[in-house]
């Protein structure tokens, strides 16, 4: 399977949302990684609903949600209405994790689970079957444009051998300082989805940026 590339939206010009979301659409970006960041989870708040309904008027491409707030669950069903195609909550933020995936299952969107860098791979031992996506987190989750952890790759590697041992399909993403420099070796560690946000958005030109990571 082709890398998918996911432009991370936070990293946008928020008084120039419809067109940085058509730009994404003209480009050969996969999806649209949109972080919402509720100031308890992660010391930063990003935006909430409004704002995503704003950018899904515009976005032709599927929007691939990233959690980064406490109690995750009461949202889901919101989540679901204003469009998400996946659903990615935090491991650290869930008590009833297996709840959690079915639960955005059953609204019709794939479900994520998020590593912060210092949770090991062994947490999803016994659940990774039920996971669509697992997105690790290669910089500590609240701000975009931090450098990337090189242990990183490590744990890609572990995760593609659990995935691998256990005949799950679950896609790897990974979040967080990536870019031309890293995107190979992850993409050869075994990641599926690369998810950049100030690599593309601070580019001179973002669709010849998202080009290049999708040639790699
Ligand atoms: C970090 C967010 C990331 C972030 C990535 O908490 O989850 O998605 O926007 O931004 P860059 O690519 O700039 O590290
Ligand atoms: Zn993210």
């Amino acid at each position: 399977m082709p890398t998918l590339i996911a432009p991370s939206v936070l990293a946008a010009d928020f008084a120039n949302l419809q067109r940085d979301s058509e730009m994404l659409n003209k480009s050969e970006a996969d999806w649209f990684h949109i972080d919402i960041m509720d100031g308890v989870f992660v010391p930063n708040i990003s935006f909430g609903m409004p704002v995503l309904k704003a950018i899904a008027k515009h976005a032709t491409k599927p929007l691939d949600v990233h959690l980064m707030i406490v109690n995750p669950d009461q949202y889901i069903e919101t989540f679901a209405e204003l469009g998400s195609a996946v659903l990615t909550v935090h491991y650290e933020a869930c008590d009833h994790l297996h709840r959690t995936l079915q639960k955005i299952k059953s609204c019709g969107m794939k479900a994520g689970v998020a590593l912060n860098p210092h949770t090991p791979i062994t947490v999803l031992d016994s659940i990774i079957k039920d996971v669509d996506l697992v997105c690790l987190m290669s910089v500590n989750p609240g701000f975009g444009g931090q450098s990337f952890i090189e242990e990183t790759y490590t744990k890609v590697k572990t995760l593609k051998a659990l995935i691998q041992e256990k005949g799950a399909t679950t896609l790897i993403e990974i979040d967080g300082g990536v870019t031309n420099k890293n995107a190979k070796q992850l993409i050869d560690a075994g990641a599926d989805v690369l998810v950049a946000g100030s690599y593309v958005f601070g580019a001179e030109d973002p669709i010849q940026t998202i080009a290049g990571l999708k040639e790699i």
